[in-house]
């Protein structure tokens, strides 16, 4: 007897559907992509409940026809490509006819239709597959289809979906994506009513960045634009010391279609060479226009990722791109760098950071690195504590952990040097006083008092929409860290406390990197290790950074006092000593 049987339609549909929509957001990419194929310039997107109730998208494109309508949600049915020939030079986003059908396997789909001759359009309505319904109605040109109940009828897919906050942002993402692809299409976003998005079709690019990923983002980044005989780059990139903790503002789009390549990302890190900082990531919309016939779209159902046929000549391309870009940008910067610190105090100050990295890297030679627990051991006998102390006087420095110091002075800005008995101590100034921060805020952070001041003159935050959906869904826990904020309209926060620790601190940098942190995160302190760590070395003083006499004995007296003074809250050492001993056989005294 045979075992085998041909599937029913309707199961094969709901078995396709499992690769093309995973959740609200494929769904919503589906029916953008159609949009945008369909010539709108106007898109909506309106979501309930994160889109697990309810999508509905709304276009002014070409519309289709009553019978066309009806035809859509069939599988393979498409009136983008006809042969074999047109799936190789393919020039629209869609082209494998199978969304529709996806959808309307796995929900409770309504379309409305009109094309733009016609008087009057149609709706219909389709569950799990079926049309139960069809009319002739009056609509604006265009088309919209509403998605209600996603995977009403596949519960175990409905299972795998993640958090409301989660969903919503994965359709943030969709959106902000095409948005960014399509400066010339007006975008509207709604969550359960409230508008999370608009961009207006602008022909400016820069501006519809600045609508999705903040005006200051936008207004420091570089413009690329290169062209060679296999591909135009074009796009924007942000200067090396204006990067991020992660890579949430990296999108990369080849002939209009978002896609992720690694080729392409990597050979973007390779143009920025060795300016960008070890595990800091640029800001990047970069567009590819390439030759269609030389790419293949058709590898994956979600059509994210594709084939270059000239990958390595196209990678060459974009890692120019990105240096002519930097390069140019030295001779004719397009921010002035002063002029924005003046008005953002965020802004970071390159030369520091270049010095901290470049200038003074950290390499303990085995020559110089002395067990310094073993020296704070030997100097724990009272009586030599005493003598010792008698002997430095000046500066006081009685303390429980460190042995006693004469201070010196500060050298390169970067270290302190001290004598001690036996020899000279070196100590970063940085990795010190970040230790001494890092248990502050722990202690204050355990014992539920963060100490805050009120910024007079409240910061004002410009955000993203992504980390604008975190600071309100995050707003007690960062409260907890002593940041309160409050909502100032469009995508701006005002800071109104900060930790008392900060003195003067670029908090709006702060703030983006406990937000990138905090990003899908149960809690704080699942993560709190990470986080106080970030902001002691916010709070701490930086290499380059000159310090007085006084302020150092301040800074070593609180290292004595702290559980672990020797090393910095990432274990890198504070200080080191080079012993007379060693001094001696360099002078071949001994
Ligand atoms: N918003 C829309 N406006 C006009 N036509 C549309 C729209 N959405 C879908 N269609 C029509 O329905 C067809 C099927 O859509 P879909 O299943 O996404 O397949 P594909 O986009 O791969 O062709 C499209 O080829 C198009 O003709
Ligand atoms: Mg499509």
């Amino acid at each position: 007897m045979s075992k085998i049987v041909l599937l029913p339609e309707d199961l094969i549909n709901k078995i396709a559907a499992g690769e093309v929509i995973e959740r609200p957001a494929s769904v919503i990419k589906e029916l953008v992509e159609n949009s945008l194929d369909a010539g709108a310039s106007k898109i909506t997107v309106e979501l309930e409940e994160s889109g697990k109730k309810r999508i509905r998208i709304t276009d002014n494109g070409e519309g289709m026809s009553p019978e066309d309508a009806e035809k859509s949600i069939l599988r393979h049915a498409t009136s983008k490509i006809s042969s074999v020939e047109d799936l190789f030079s393919i020039k629209t986003l869609g082209f494998r006819g199978e969304a529709l059908a996806s959808i309307a396997a796995v929900s409770k789909l309504s379309i409305i239709t009109k094309q733009k001759e016609m008087l009057e359009g149609c709706s219909l309505k389709i569950v799990g597959g079926n049309i139960l319904d069809k009319n002739i109605i009056g609509a604006e040109q265009g088309t919209s289809i509403e998605v209600q109940d996603i995977f009403f009828n596949t519960p175990a897919r409905k299972k795998f979906l993640k958090t409301d906050a989660v969903e919503l942002k994965h359709c943030l993402e969709v959106v902000t994506h095409y948005a960014l692809a399509n400066p010339n299409v007006a975008f509207k976003f709604t969550h359960d009513h409230n508008i999370l998005l608009h961009s207006p079709a602008l022909q400016d690019a820069r501006s519809t960045i600045a609508s999705i990923y903040g005006i200051q983002t936008a207004k420091e980044l570089l413009e690329v634009n290169y062209s060679d005989k296999n591909v135009v780059v074009q796009g924007f990139i942000s200067k090396p010391y204006h990067v991020r903790n992660d890579k949430n503002q990296q999108v990369l789009f080849v002939n209009g279609r978002w896609i992720k390549n690694s080729d392409i990302t990597n050979a973007v890190y390779e143009g920025y060479h060795s300016t960008l900082f070890v595990n800091k990531h640029p800001v990047l919309v970069l567009h590819l226009q390439l030759n269609p016939e030389t790419i293949d779209v058709n590898v994956h159902p979600q059509k994210q990722e594709i084939k270059i046929e000239q990958k390595e000549q196209v990678a060459a391309a974009v890692a120019s791109a990105v240096r002519e870009a930097l390069q140019s940008n030295k001779l004719m910067p397009t921010v002035d760098v002063n002029t924005e610190q003046q008005i953002t105090f965020g802004t970071p100050i390159p030369r520091k950071e270049t010095t901290t990295a470049v200038k003074y890297p950290f390499e303990p030679s085995a020559q110089t690195v002395f067990a310094v627990e073993e020296t704070a051991a030997g100097y724990g006998g009272q009586e030599s504590a005493s003598a010792v102390a008698e002997q430095y006087q000046s500066t006081e420095l009685m303390q429980e952990k460190l042995p006693p110091l004469k201070l010196l002075g500060q050298v390169h800005k970067t270290y302190f040097l001290a004598e001690t008995e036996g020899g000279l101590f070196y100590i970063d100034q940085h990795a010190a006083h970040e230790r001494v921060m890092y248990e502050s805020l722990l202690n204050q952070f355990l014992y539920s008092k963060v100490e805050v001041q009120k910024l007079l003159q409240g910061e004002v935050l410009d955000v993203s929409v992504a980390e604008k959906i975190s600071l309100e869904e995050k707003k007690d826990e960062l409260k907890a860290l002593g940041f309160e904020l409050e909502y100032f309209g469009g995508n701006t926060f005002a800071v109104k406390t900060i930790p008392l620790v900060y003195g003067k601190v670029k908090i709006k940098e702060l703030l983006h990197d406990l937000l990138s942190m905090l990003e899908n995160k149960k809690s704080i302190l699942e993560k709190k290790e990470e986080i106080l760590t970030r902001m002691a070395c916010r709070a701490a003083v930086m290499a380059g950074d000159l310090v007085t006499i006084p302020q150092m004995e301040r800074i070593l007296q609180e290292l004595s006092k702290t559980e672990l003074p020797y090393t910095c809250p990432h274990g890198r050492p504070t200080l080191m000593k080079v012993t007379v001993d060693e001094l001696e056989k360099k002078f071949r005294r001994k």
